[in-house]
């Protein structure tokens, strides 16, 4: 039998999947609804999406073995960018909810009550594979509660089981460990004690340290402590849990040399994949500006519908799960690119695609 589109699409399901709850209601349907509930389900379409490319992503990044010059990586770069396309759209459809006005919700808003997107299982998983744990998000108890507002405990147990799972940060912070660029034998040097000891690490202290202008001279010391955990006079255990990074010392030298080398062909995808991660915690972080900005404008200062605080809640929820803040802050450690001390020629024939 040949194909029909409206069956390969699944066509019959999709569009027989709006029922305003409006309509059922005895009252006059609130013409708004059909747009909120499509809206919603746009975005679980391409939350399934970017679930779907993490599923290869992850599957890259889980191999004991990463090859950085076969195609595998370069998949990987290719679809972290499909993954920023979309949530650049998923931004733009904002303005889309934004046409329907503040009266225009409170037609339907209390028959939804107690769903809300809080409950929105794929766009936790989505955070939780990227790297957000529930440590790290804001006001934990909300996700916690089984009861009105809160997961169903098969929802929770999934949310639960995925945050025991490698997640991509994780995952990520072994492949950068493994990079070999400050093997000694690259560099002509006997094996070190520390990669504190290493030249390279000193001459780049050394530049760091001379490009910071008075104000910002104590910056060295966060650079100290982050790249080699190098306490300086006076640091109290407070100023140590203020520099906590989710990365290991040995994955942020690695991010640094990256980003400091990215010219050089050798380190172009694995630079393009670290931006990607830095683009995709820019895009999350945007949709939460823009999700708040219209929740304040639809709701004002009332509770949402999942019973958080609304948007309160939301806010700290944009201003603490960026998940890739360490690769962002990499940006602190930078010196010019024409102070760049010189690679040995022994590391940059390693790092060759073809030999010399
Ligand atoms: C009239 C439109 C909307 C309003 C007034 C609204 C309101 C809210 C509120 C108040 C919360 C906090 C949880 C709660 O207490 O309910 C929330 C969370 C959330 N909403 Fe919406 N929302 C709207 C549209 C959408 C749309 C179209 C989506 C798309 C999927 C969405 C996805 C989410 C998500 C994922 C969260 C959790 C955010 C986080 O934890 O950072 N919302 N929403």
């Amino acid at each position: 039998m040949s194909v029909y589109y409206q069956d390969y699409l699944g066509l019959d399901k999709i569009l027989d999947s709006q029922h305003p709850l409006s309509a059922q209601a005895g009252m006059k349907p609130a013409h708004d609804e059909t747009l909120f509930i499509i809206i919603h389900q746009a975005y679980e379409l391409w939350f399934k999406q970017i679930l779907f490319e993490l599923d290869y992503i992850q599957g890259v990044f889980g191999k004991t073995h990463i090859n950085d010059n076969a195609e595998d990586l370069n998949l990987v770069r290719h679809r972290l960018n499909r993954i920023i396309r979309i949530l650049e759209l998923l931004n733009q459809q904002v303005s889309i909810l934004d046409t329907m006005t503040p009266l225009d919700f409170l037609a339907f808003r209390n028959l939804l009550t107690p769903a809300s997107g809080f409950q929105s299982l794929q766009f936790r998983l989505i955070e939780a594979r990227l790297g957000l744990s529930m440590d790290d998000r804001h006001q934990q108890g909300y996700y916690k509660r089984t009861n009105e507002g809160g997961f169903t405990p098969k929802d929770y147990q999934t949310l639960n089981h995925t945050e025991g799972v490698e997640s991509l940060l994780i995952q990520v912070n072994r492949w950068l460990e493994r990079m070999p660029f400050f093997n000694p034998q690259y560099w002509g040097i006997d094996p070190v004690a520390s990669e504190w000891e290493h030249p390279f690490w000193k001459e780049y202290t050394a530049l760091y340290q001379e490009s910071l202008t008075e104000r910002e001279s104590k910056k060295i010391n966060d650079f100290k402590w982050i790249f080699f955990r190098e306490p300086s006079e006076g640091m109290t255990e407070e100023d140590k849990h203020a520099l906590h990074t989710h990365l290991s010392p040995a994955a942020m030298r690695a991010a640094l040399f990256i980003m400091l080398y990215r010219d050089f062909p050798y380190f172009q995808t694995g630079y393009q994949i670290l931006d990607s991660l830095i683009e995709i915690d820019h895009w999350m972080a945007g949709w939460r500006h823009k999700h708040l900005s219209m929740v304040r404008r639809m709701i004002g200062m009332r509770v949402g519908t999942g019973n958080t605080s609304g948007a309160g809640y939301l806010e700290g929820a944009l201003s603490r799960h960026f998940v890739y803040k360490d690769l962002a802050g990499l940006s602190t450690f930078l010196i010019e690119r024409r102070k760049l001390p010189k690679l040995p020629v022994e590391l940059i024939r390693h790092l060759s695609f073809y030999e010399a």
